[in-house]
């Protein structure tokens, strides 16, 4: 089938190089020309691992294509994905304003085509959204009826930053909200040799599915990290804790990694705008707060255990894993950075090293010091503090850390090798 992407960020061009990798030909449509322009050279516009790979299959296949014409990329595909993002306003709620751009561009292309065309949304976009505000707007502009001249779907993606194209390709499963059945159909069929269940279902029901999704993945990592709190104090180990919890197959062994609290672009502003709905119809939300509550305080814990060993104050502290996980490039409410904040209130000399996100991060943090090694990271170090799971980093061994000044390390990530560091202090193991 010909696709168009409107957004060509992780979810955007990910979907279209899995969709290419099935064959189908893909016209990724963003307004920033330098992206389009890379995109075509070959040059992703983030890091994962393999994605330069499956671009260049996807070029050389001549199946990808990128642009700014949205003309173009409606009247020449059948069903048009919307992966723009869906930030958060400073007062929680969210921002629309990409959406409400793509629904004009598109609605404006569809006002001159004469076949059926389905708009798909993949953002993550508040119950009620996709038929209570974004329909209206593609009737409006493009003149056309949702049900009758084009259709209306809204499938969530369920992507992990990191392993999106992997994700992509091997879904738990496929969610797709309709207005009508004819819109269902051209979207499952799409996914006709996707080895995973479908689910087809209301707009609105879609649009929940994704929500309560983030939120209660992020309710599980809040749990473990808690309960990783309690298990320290009692000297219990907290990974032990959750592989035990982990075989039973209503807990799930995933997402029980304890750590130094969950950041990224889409836990923190999904489970916030969630709260901001419960509160707006006058419904509780006291697990969802005690959520939001309890990571803010666990992205502290990690510079209050330092501060008990020493005062930071005018110390080289090493701050390994900038990007708000492994794998990934991406700083976006990255933990690192409310702990990069605090070091340099407690003026702290920040020397921080990452394998991907050195470039990301300085775009926030100018003023510090970033190190192309760890080792140039940990040279005469008073501390050195773990943020996020490299696989590198699980090779390092007391031999690396042996060029610090002072040998504390404090792991906000489980990562190090036990058998080859000694002296580990966890964030809540
Ligand atoms: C998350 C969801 O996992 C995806 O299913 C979803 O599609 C995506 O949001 C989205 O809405 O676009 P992502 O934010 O890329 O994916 O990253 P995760 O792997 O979920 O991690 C989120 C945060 O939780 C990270 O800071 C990570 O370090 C932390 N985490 C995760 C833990 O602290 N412990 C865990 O066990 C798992």
């Amino acid at each position: 089938m010909k696709i168009s992407i409107i957004g060509a960020g992780y979810v955007g061009l990910s979907t279209a190089l899995g969709l290419a990798h099935h064959g189908h030909s893909c016209i990724c449509v963003d307004r920033n020309e330098k992206k389009v322009n890379d995109i075509n050279k070959g040059i992703p516009p983030f890091y994962e691992e393999d994605v330069a790979d499956s671009l260049k299959e996807a070029l050389d296949k001549k199946l990808i294509f990128a642009t700014t014409d949205y003309t173009h990329a409606v009247q020449n595909s059948d069903i048009t994905f919307i992966c723009v993002g869906t930030p958060s306003k400073v007062d929680g709620s969210i921002d629309l304003s990409q959406i409400t751009n793509a629904a004009q561009s598109i609605a404006t292309a569809m006002k001159n085509k004469n076949s059926y065309h389905v708009v798909c949304i993949k953002s993550t976009v508040l119950p009620g959204t996709a038929e209570g505000v974004f329909k209206k707007w593609l009737e409006n502009e493009s003149g056309k009826k949702a049900g009758i001249d084009f259709g209306l779907a809204m499938s969530p993606e369920f992507l992990r930053e990191g392993f999106a194209v992997q994700d992509f390709l091997s879904p738990d499963r496929i969610v797709i909200g309709e207005l009508d059945k004819r819109s269902g159909d051209a979207l499952e069929k799409l996914y006709t040799d996707f080895n995973a269940p479908i689910m087809r279902t209301s707009l609105k029901t879609a649009e929940m599915i994704k929500y309560a999704s983030n939120a209660f993945l992020a309710t599980k990592v809040t749990f473990i990290n808690e309960l990783g709190n309690l298990c320290k104090k009692l000297g219990i180990d907290v990974y032990e804790v959750a592989r035990g919890m982990g075989y039973d197959k209503r807990i799930a062994p995933h997402f029980l990694n304890a750590g130094c609290g969950f950041g990224g672009s889409c836990f923190p502003k999904d489970v916030s705008a969630l709260v901001s709905l419960f509160k707006k119809e006058h419904e509780n939300s006291d697990v969802l707060d005690a959520v939001l509550k309890s990571n803010t305080a666990q992205k502290k814990k990690i510079v209050e255990i330092l501060k008990n060993k020493i005062d930071p104050a005018g110390k080289k502290i090493a701050v390994l894993g900038l990007a708000f996980k492994e794998n990934t490039d991406d700083v976006r409410d990255s933990v690192a950075i409310d702990v990069i904040k605090e070091l340099k209130k407690h003026s702290a000399n920040v020397y921080a090293y990452d394998p991907m996100a050195n470039g990301n991060m300085k775009k926030i943090f100018p003023d510090i010091t970033y190190a192309d090694t760890p080792t140039e990271a940990l040279k005469d170090a008073d501390a050195c503090l773990i943020m996020a799971a490299w696989g590198e980093f699980a090779e390092l061994a007391d031999s690396d850390f042996a060029v610090m000044n002072n040998k504390i390390i404090i792991e906000g990530r489980k990562i190090l090798d036990r058998t080859q560091v000694s002296g580990i202090e966890g964030v809540c193991w």
